[in-house]
């Protein structure tokens, strides 16, 4: 039985919220495919490559020493300073080892924040096109998701005039990713400053700064808004495993946070989970302190892969494309499709058009209703070059048929 308003024993919790979209749409993959359809997946955000094997191993021979208790709630020692080490070196952020908490995923650190931070009725802007699951992490805190949207033409990113007029007495937040998930764009030093100049002066308004794109940048130099002056307790930086080190099945996220609010998250998470895996902490500490060579060079396939969907998918009629410059998604605008058929199926919104491309041309991607953007849709090359290659002829033969 599906969760919907006929299960009234649900709390109403539970009932308001909705699934993860980029979630549901892997699981109508899998179902396409398990009836025999050669069906290309380009709907999760996942690298498609394997966790680097010095990694690995370094878990393997945690688990031989019998790192296989329960650990700290808020992380190891030894990852929480090797967390210091990296915020220090790559950041230019200055943390203690009270300042930081390890969680069961990025995911996890974002919900510790929203449940430890607001109260009911609180404000969080969140810059659209914004990664699914902030949306319902914020109403499940009890917040109220104010969207700023930015299409396109703005090259997706807020402007800081949108975020002056958006703040009230009861913003209490302000949550982005940069690099972005959905759409792969960056907010520059510049695009941060101009927005810090506008946040700094209301005291009451924290911001949650998800990083966990961080090393997945074709731009350059990372830059972190806690790193700014005046930002330093205003600041929670969020970041992880998943992307950058391939460790999606690890569940490992962390935050560097103003002391106060680390020992409000550790004491949310001890409740909930505990700490995270003992052998896996040992890993990521590793990771963090070696050679990050493989890092890099999964960075390099992921911008080898950039240029061949922006130039596969912009060639197609009517697709507007932007130029991402992190991730490893592209966010193309199809709103030039509204209002046409195939004769049998009519495009009225991008919901529409993604279960066309999944059910005609057997490519799975994600409406970008589901990130606050309904023109749009998010494909992630996170894929082999052969799949992408063949998805891009699928989609572009598919939507020819449209008029
Ligand atoms: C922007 C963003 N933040 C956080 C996460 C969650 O990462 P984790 O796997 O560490 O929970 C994701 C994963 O897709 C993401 O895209």
């Amino acid at each position: 039985m599906s969760v919907t308003t006929s299960t009234p024993q649900l709390s109403e919790r539970i009932l308001r919220m909705q699934e993860s979209a980029t979630i549901k749409m892997a699981q109508m993959a899998r179902d396409l495919r398990a009836k025999g359809n050669d069906v290309i997946s380009l709907s999760l955000g996942e690298p498609d490559f394997d966790t680097p094997d010095h990694i690995k191993a370094a878990a393997a021979q945690a688990l031989n020493d019998g790192f296989t208790k329960y650990t700290p709630v808020p992380g190891l020692m030894e990852l929480r300073e090797a967390i210091c080490t990296k915020f220090k070196r790559d950041n230019d952020l200055d943390f203690d080892v009270n300042q930081i908490v390890v969680s069961n995923g990025a995911k996890q650190s974002i919900a510790n924040l929203c449940l430890t931070l607001l109260n009911d009725g609180d404000e969080v802007i969140i810059f659209a096109p914004y990664w699914v699951s902030y949306f319902e992490i914020v109403r499940l805190g009890g917040g109220v998701p104010v969207v700023l949207k930015s299409g396109i033409e703005q090259d997706f990113k807020v402007t800081p005039q949108q975020v002056a007029d958006a703040i009230t007495d009861r913003t209490k937040l302000v949550l982005f990713s940069s690099p972005c998930n959905p759409t792969g764009s960056v907010y520059t030093k510049e695009d941060l400053e101009a927005i810090v100049e506008v946040i700094r002066p209301h005291e009451q308004i924290h911001v949650i700064s998800d990083e966990i794109y961080e090393y997945i940048n074709f731009t350059g130099k990372h830059v972190s808004i806690g790193a700014m002056p005046g930002m330093r307790d205003r600041t929670i930086t969020v970041n992880g495993f998943s992307k950058g080190f391939a460790m999606t099945g690890w569940r490992l996220g962390y935050i560097g946070a103003p002391t106060w609010i680390a020992k409000a998250c550790a004491k949310m998470q001890g409740q909930f989970t505990s700490g995270a895996t003992a052998f896996g902490q040992k890993a990521a500490a590793h990771a963090l302190l070696s050679d990050m060579t493989p890092t890099y060079e999964m960075r390099e396939a992921f911008l080898k892969r950039r240029e061949l969907v922006k130039e596969g998918l912009g060639a197609i009629p009517g697709f507007k494309i932007n130029n991402p410059q992190g991730a490893f998604y592209i966010f193309p605008d199809i709103s030039a499709y509204f209002g046409t058929s195939d004769g049998t199926n009519t495009i009225n919104n991008a919901n529409d058009f993604a279960e066309y491309l999944l059910m005609n041309a057997h490519v799975a991607i994600v409406s970008g209703s589901a990130f606050g953007a309904d023109n749009c849709f998010r494909l992630s090359y996170a894929a082999s070059e052969e799949q992408l290659t063949e998805a891009i002829r699928r989609i572009a033969e598919c939507v020819g048929k449209l008029k």
